[in-house]
């Protein structure tokens, strides 16, 4: 029996890790959901289950809590064997430059950039034993643009793609692929509650990032992609 390719999405709960998780269901991995809020992920695995005929595994974790995040990477490797796919995809936005406390600019580069960070340590390891994998990482387009009044958010996913390049530069000729994905505004709960100007419709779409990562995987090993960055006809400047 061919064993199904295994894929991490953190953050698959809701918004864009939801479509990416539902979609690689239907490319037929076996899908590991990774999020804090145990009932959106259940749901998730519902709906896997319902269109994809596939069981997932849900882990609630915070990814900011290293010890638990090297426990269910270890944890997902002794079940499985392999990490074909991570999906780094968890984050969170708020206001603020310099007017925000030493504190929340913490939590933001510890949620946003340091536990990407750590899971990354813990899963390129698994990847160079494979000699494949890839790895996504849903940075931002304010990780390629400073906008005013989201400093901290900007220096969390600046840092991400830059952490993002440099793998991408280790890890390209050992056959594993890694791109940084840099989307403006897409129309999910964060986007609502940062109080973005656009209408549902005039938005990036979650699955957009899905087909995306659709692609990439389509394309041969030859052709390597360090980031994509999307954006929305009204937010081009
Ligand atoms: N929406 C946009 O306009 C936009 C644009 C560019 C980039 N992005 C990036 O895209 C990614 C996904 O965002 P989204 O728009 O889908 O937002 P969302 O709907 O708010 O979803 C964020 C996800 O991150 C998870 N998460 C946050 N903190 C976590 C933690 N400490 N531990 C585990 N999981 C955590 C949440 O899971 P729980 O609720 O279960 O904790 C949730 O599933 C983020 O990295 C975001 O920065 C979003």
């Amino acid at each position: 029996m061919t064993r199904n390719k295994v894929a991490i999405i953190t953050g698959a709960g809701k918004g864009i890790g939801k479509a990416i998780a539902t979609g690689l269901s239907a490319l037929k991995y076996q899908t590991i959901l990774i999020g804090r809020n145990l009932e959106n992920l259940e749901k998730v695995a519902g709906i896997i289950r319902a269109e994809s005929w596939l069981e997932s595994k849900v882990i609630q974790l915070d990814i900011t809590q290293t010890a638990e995040v090297k426990n269910a990477i270890s944890t997902i490797v002794s079940e499985y064997g392999q990490i074909d796919i991570l999906v780094n995809n968890a984050g969170i936005y708020f206001d603020g430059t310099v007017e925000i406390s030493e504190t929340d600019f913490s939590t933001m580069l510890a949620t946003n950039l340091t536990a990407q960070y750590v899971i990354l340590k813990e899963v390129v390891p698994v990847m160079k034993e494979q000699k494949s994998g890839y790895i996504f990482n849903v940075a931002s387009r304010s990780g390629k643009v400073g906008f005013a009044g989201s400093g901290a958010y900007s220096a969390s996913k600046f840092g991400m793609i830059g952490l993002s390049e440099a793998l991408y530069r280790e890890l390209t000729p050992l056959g594993i692929s890694v791109t940084a994905l840099c989307p403006g505004w897409v129309n999910t709960e964060m986007a609502t509650e940062a109080g973005t100007p656009l209408k549902a419709n005039e938005m990036i779409q979650p699955d957009d990032l899905f087909q995306t990562i659709k692609w990439l995987l389509s394309l041969s090993t030859s052709a390597c992609v360090k980031e994509v960055v999307l954006e929305t006809p009204f937010s081009i400047s």
